[in-house]
């Protein structure tokens, strides 16, 4: 039974890289009471939720993502009543906190890898996936950030899943014992009062317990066999009756190599799953698509964007989207989907926002993203952070291939273009730190910065808070129908929002050039009730969009 309460239907998630947002103490590192303090900033913006990135101790070796004790503050961001102050800091405000939940691993420091790489008849072994010489080599599968996925233990005479780094090995869900401890910790944070999870990696969580050598021509990628393991659902389902339904609190799963086909199974209320699942859809049109026409002025395919968002829409069945541009793992949506040339900066980080806060589904917005802020083009890898650049790297050079090459697509790709600091003012480290931080800031700081913006009413900061109350004060932009127009425009994203007592007709461009924009609407008297241009105007039989154009028009 779906429960009554879907608060996180009509919410809008502000994602915040911990690291990155604020530092408090002068060691160059973002913390808790660095949040804490940058709270009533949050609560300005208009969002409900605030998400954020693994917070528990570790070694990081991944940023938190290798979590060594599961009810311990990382020493950096400070401790447990740090995190007591900012819960209720945040409750005060009216707003929620929703943490990281990193279970399909643990760190290699954690006590139990500790205990079960010691010896087989540890009682701590079969809290891991392990394969023994005895059974010869096992067959290969790739790691997300190492070549292989197995790394040789001599004390125990075998070798140790890790599907990420070999910092991080993989918990074995098959063991009852391993998927109570998760629950048990789980009820520790809800019972303090956090109100959802975001869950880590979930679909990679079931393994094929023999590790048979994967089919390649079911499984090109190896990646999309990983998310379908047996049992997943058991164990989503498990969690959910064990743990979830007790609370009322929100759930989104990380869609790790799950395509629209697969997500009704985790987000169908009556399935008792998850709330949301989100998937890696965005990255795969951005990098893996070519533009529609040489001269659509979209660097990628519009049309497969399109599909992309509608296919997800329509597949939820009766659960909900989860709707992004950009996360901690992307680079920052403006470089990627709009254009950051300083021309068409500021107009097309505005038509970006415009259209996921016009999304049917719940926004998941990263931090930094209401600024405008852009990849910083970091040219040399003594400026990256991120093991999957820095072993990517040392792999390239080991195999003599070009670094140059590389390095050009990292400026594109990877990971660290969305963690340099939050740019807060023009003072010397961006009001970050007092010190230089653990990553550069992005020199384009001194003008595009949170105290610049709010003195320009026109900023887009300022825009992405009217755009936020828009959708509020708009019933149809949360619950209404998404039905997709004008499918095979290469360069105008456009659709209706629709419900029982008003439709509105969603017009974005997405491209450089201007375009002409026929929404072919027979007999319907629109209205333009916002734009992204500060000059935008009523809607003609025919109209033109200027580059990236953002337009809402509501039925009379
Ligand atoms: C997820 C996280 C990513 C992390 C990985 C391993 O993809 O979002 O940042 O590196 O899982 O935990
Ligand atoms: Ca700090």
């Amino acid at each position: 039974m779906e429960k009554q309460n879907d608060w996180w239907k009509e919410a809008i998630v502000y994602q915040v890289y911990p690291r990155s947002f604020q530092d408090s103490n002068g060691d160059g590192t973002g913390d808790l009471q660095g949040i804490i303090s940058r709270l009533d900033y949050i609560r300005s913006l208009g969002i409900d939720i605030i998400w954020l990135n693994p917070i528990y101790a570790s070694p990081n070796d991944d940023n938190g993502y290798d979590i060594s004790d599961y009810r311990a503050i990382m020493k950096e961001f400070g401790t447990m009543e740090d995190f007591d102050e900012l819960l209720k800091e945040v409750h005060v405000r009216g707003l929620k906190l929703v943490l990281d939940l990193v279970v399909n691993h643990t760190s290699d420091e954690h006590p139990w890898f500790k205990e079960a790489r010691k010896s087989r008849n540890n009682p701590y072994y079969n809290y891991y996936h392990w394969w023994p010489v005895e059974k010869e080599h096992p067959a290969y599968r790739p790691s997300y950030f190492e070549k292989s996925a197995w790394q040789y233990n001599p004390r125990t005479r075998s070798w140790y899943l890790h599907y990420f780094s070999r910092k991080q090995p993989d918990l074995n869900w098959e063991n009852p014992e391993v998927r109570r401890e998760i629950y048990k910790m789980m009820e520790y944070w809800f019972d303090k009062g956090i109100d959802g999870f975001r869950m880590d990696s979930i679909p990679l969580i079931a393994k094929e317990p023999e590790f048979p050598p994967i089919e390649r021509r079911k499984y090109p990628d190896f990646f999309s066999s990983y998310a379908h393991g047996p049992h997943l659902h058991d164990y989503l389902h498990e969690m959910n009756r064990e743990v979830l339904r007790k609370y009322d609190v929100m759930t989104v799963g990380e869609g790790s190599a799950i395509t629209y086909k697969d997500v009704a199974k985790f987000v169908e209320p009556e399935r008792e799953e998850l709330n949301m699942l989100y998937g890696f859809g965005p990255a795969e049109v951005r990098n893996y698509t070519t533009p529609d026409s040489p001269d659509s002025g979209v660097p990628y395919s519009l049309l497969a964007l399109k599909r992309m968002f509608s296919a997800w829409d329509r597949a939820v069945g009766n659960g909900w989207p989860a709707v992004y541009l950009g996360n901690h793992d992307q680079p920052r949506m403006l470089s990627r989907f709009g254009n950051d040339v300083p021309a068409f900066r500021e107009i097309s980080a505005k038509m970006l926002a415009t259209f996921l806060l016009t999304l049917r589904g719940t926004p998941y917005w990263f931090a930094g993203d209401e600024l405008g802020m852009v990849n910083p083009g970091f040219g040399h890898i003594e400026e990256y952070r991120d093991l999957a650049t820095l072993n990517q790297y040392k792999e390239i050079k080991r195999k003599k291939g070009s670094p140059e090459r590389f390095l050009e697509t990292q400026k594109q790709i990877s990971r660290d273009n969305a963690r340099t600091p939050m740019q807060w003012d023009s003072s010397l480290y961006a009001g970050f730190s007092s010190v230089q931080p653990w990553i550069r800031v992005n020199p384009d700081y001194r003008e595009w910065n949170v105290a610049e913006e709010e003195k320009n009413p026109d900023s887009v900061l300022n825009y992405f808070r009217k755009m936020v109350a828009f959708r509020k004060a708009n019933r149809a932009l949360v619950r209404g129908n998404y039905t997709l127009i004008e499918a095979n425009n290469p360069q105008v994203y456009a659709y209706w929002r629709e419900d029982d007592r008003q439709k509105f007709l969603i017009a974005l461009n997405f491209s450089q050039y201007a375009t002409e924009f026929s929404p072919g609407i027979d007999g319907e008297e629109l209205e333009t009730v916002l734009g992204n241009y500060t000059d935008y105007r009523v809607l003609g039989k025919t109209n033109r969009l200027r580059p990236y154009e953002a337009l809402i028009f509501k039925r009379r």
